[in-house]
């Protein structure tokens, strides 16, 4: 079996994370790590925040910090959330480590070695007043095609034409405003991309049919727009200075050394365990490692073309993608999500809310897997009313208080069987095998409908062969009944684990098994007699509770959904 490397997204250190950055990579990079966990596998889950770029120096700036504390302050306030949600990183970690540094270094002097880093000298926007070069993004002015007055030098929201700074009509500093701007002539570097295409091309070819379609048709349209040499080097302060002559004031493109953060990450957790951990195991044993990504749609150019071709261009046999998961964006009420007007749901106040497992059930239930997808309060409460509380809370409940009132806190003794429960014992064979086929193929959302149907079966067994009947005239029969519905508890605990922890957690103590995670791997008759007679087992509070109409209205109000 090969060893599991899955890695999310970094995100960016400055501000703070939203529901769309969780369900875009995060969360499902978590739900597929615990799985993976859970059948047995060796499981080595990275992430971490990327630091460089200017939007950390202009956010310091703002906060009168200097650029490290800054980015120290953001990166404690992710892993917070990150906490609440119980992601199961094994490291998160900082793109600005040393190690990070060490590796990005050694990837560079590689590519050199290999003719593949060329200088050439390029225009860009100086602002006085600001002191400092401009990135495109932070040039604003008229657009030349639709007039449009905040168009930015990257290009124009309005039209969505792409724009060079020069091409703008009155361009000011984003930063201060000033239109005293200049164009200077600067040094930088670049990776030779066009030597690399042909071989991305055959590779990414490969990946037809195997990746999601978004993944592979993205790749596909930059290579067939052509691939054209990319800058890596910036004029900034923040970030790993460019170890060349006549590059002192220049550092690595934010881009150049965040994916590279992969390995930074891996080497930032082996080194905190030396005797035990190797970070090479992960990164340069190619053929040992599957490595799965996850990131949001705007990422994919990145790690399908320009990360796989700054490892390739090394020759040292990097690990390299093997799955990508690519996923479209979540909106808000038909909006995006959006830092800046502070619009949408941002993880702190999610957890004050509700508990993660409401979030993380119905962010991978509704998953943007095929679509751009909207998160609405009327659909959040409506799933966590009736697949959560209705469906999955109620049958324990109901199995929970039928056996106490009948055959007190202990798991009655199994009688005789009957074709109910083959019956059910086949379904359940049928569905947990589609359940673990679509959670090995990482389709999300049909995943969890499978889910609901387990949770339904336990319902539809119960309500069929209503044992609080059959207590009165078959005691036995009562209770295989109920044994079976316990060992049900037990069942459903183990597949909703990926996606609940807590709740499946919860649901082990109830019928007094440790929160050990292992997949169901047996038949069900065999796995459906697990829990023993006479154990005793816990009435719990309820596992959910339902979210009442008022509250729905209210939330929003406040998150101002209607108006988004
Ligand atoms: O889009 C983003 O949030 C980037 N910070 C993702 C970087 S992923 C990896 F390359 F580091
Ligand atoms: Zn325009």
């Amino acid at each position: 079996m090969k060893k599991q490397l899955i890695t999310s997204a970094l995100p960016y250190v400055n501000g703070l994370p939203h529901l769309g950055h969780l369900v875009g990579c995060l969360l499902p990079a978590d739900v597929y790590a615990r799985y993976q966990r859970q059948r047995g596998a060796e499981v080595l889950f990275v992430c971490g925040t990327d630091e460089h770029g200017t939007p950390s120096e202009v956010g310091a700036a703002k906060e009168g910090m200097d650029v490290e504390a800054y980015c120290k302050k953001y990166h404690d306030l992710h892993v917070a959330m990150y906490a609440g949600f119980n992601l199961s990183f094994d490291y998160f970690g900082r793109t600005s480590s040393d190690q990070n540094k060490e590796i990005t270094y050694r990837i560079f002097h590689g590519l050199e070695a290999n003719g593949l880093i060329e200088e050439k000298v390029t225009q860009q926007v100086y602002s006085p007043d600001d002191n400092r070069y401009l990135p495109d993004s932070y040039v604003m002015g008229t657009c030349p095609h639709c007039g449009y007055d905040k168009a930015k030098g990257d290009q124009c929201e309005n039209c969505t034409k792409v724009l060079d700074p020069t091409d703008l009509i009155n361009p000011r500093s984003v930063l201060s405003g000033s239109s005293n701007i200049e164009i200077r002539e600067t040094k930088h570097l670049f990776l030779n991309l066009p030597k690399l295409e042909k071989e991305l091309e055959q590779w990414i070819e490969t990946k037809k049919g195997v990746w999601p379609d978004i993944a592979y048709s993205i790749a596909k349209k930059w290579l067939k727009e052509g691939l054209r040499e990319r800058g890596i080097t910036r004029d900034l302060k923040w970030g790993f200075a460019v170890p060349r002559a006549g590059f002192e004031n220049k550092v690595f493109y934010v881009w150049f050394d965040a994916p590279i953060g992969y390995i930074g990450i891996t080497k930032q957790w082996a080194d905190e365990r030396p005797d035990e951990r190797r970070w090479e195991d992960w990164w340069m044993n190619a053929d040992a490692v599957r490595h799965t990504e996850f990131m949001g749609k705007d990422n994919i150019p990145y790690h399908t073309i320009t990360f796989p071709a700054t490892l390739r261009g090394t020759r040292e046999g990097w690990t390299e993608v093997s799955f990508l998961k690519g996923m479209n964006y979540l909106n808000f009420a038909g909006g995006k999500f959006s830092k800046s007007a502070h619009r949408g749901i941002f993880l702190d106040d999610a957890l004050a809310e509700f508990p993660a497992d409401y979030w993380r059930y119905w962010l991978m239930a509704n998953a943007p897997e095929s679509n751009d997808t909207n998160f609405t309060f009327d659909s959040f409460a409506m799933i966590v009313n009736k697949d959560l509380n209705d469906v999955l809370g109620n049958f324990i409940n109901r199995v929970i208080k039928m056996t106490v009132a009948n055959f007190g806190a202990e798991v009655p003794p199994t009688g005789p069987m009957t074709d109910a429960e083959r019956e059910l014992y086949q379904s359940l064979d049928t569905l947990i095998a589609d359940y673990t086929k679509y959670m090995d193929g990482l389709e999300f959302r049909k995943a969890m409908s499978v889910l609901r149907e387990i949770w339904v079966s336990g319902n539809n067994y119960i309500a069929r062969m209503e044992p609080w009947k059959v207590v009165k005239t078959d005691r036995a029969y009562a209770g295989t009944i109920l044994r079976t519905a316990l060992n049900l508890i037990r069942l459903f605990a183990q597949l909703s684990a990926p996606v609940m922890p807590e709740t499946a957690a919860r649901m082990l103590a109830i019928i007094g098994e440790p929160a050990t995670f292992v997949w169901p791997t047996e038949k069900a008759a065999v796995y459906l007699d697990g829990v023993p007679a006479g154990r005793s087992f816990t009435a719990a509070e309820p596992l959910f509770q339902k979210i009442p109409a008022e509250r729905i209205e209210a939330l929003k109000v406040q998150y101002k959904e209607t108006e988004a």
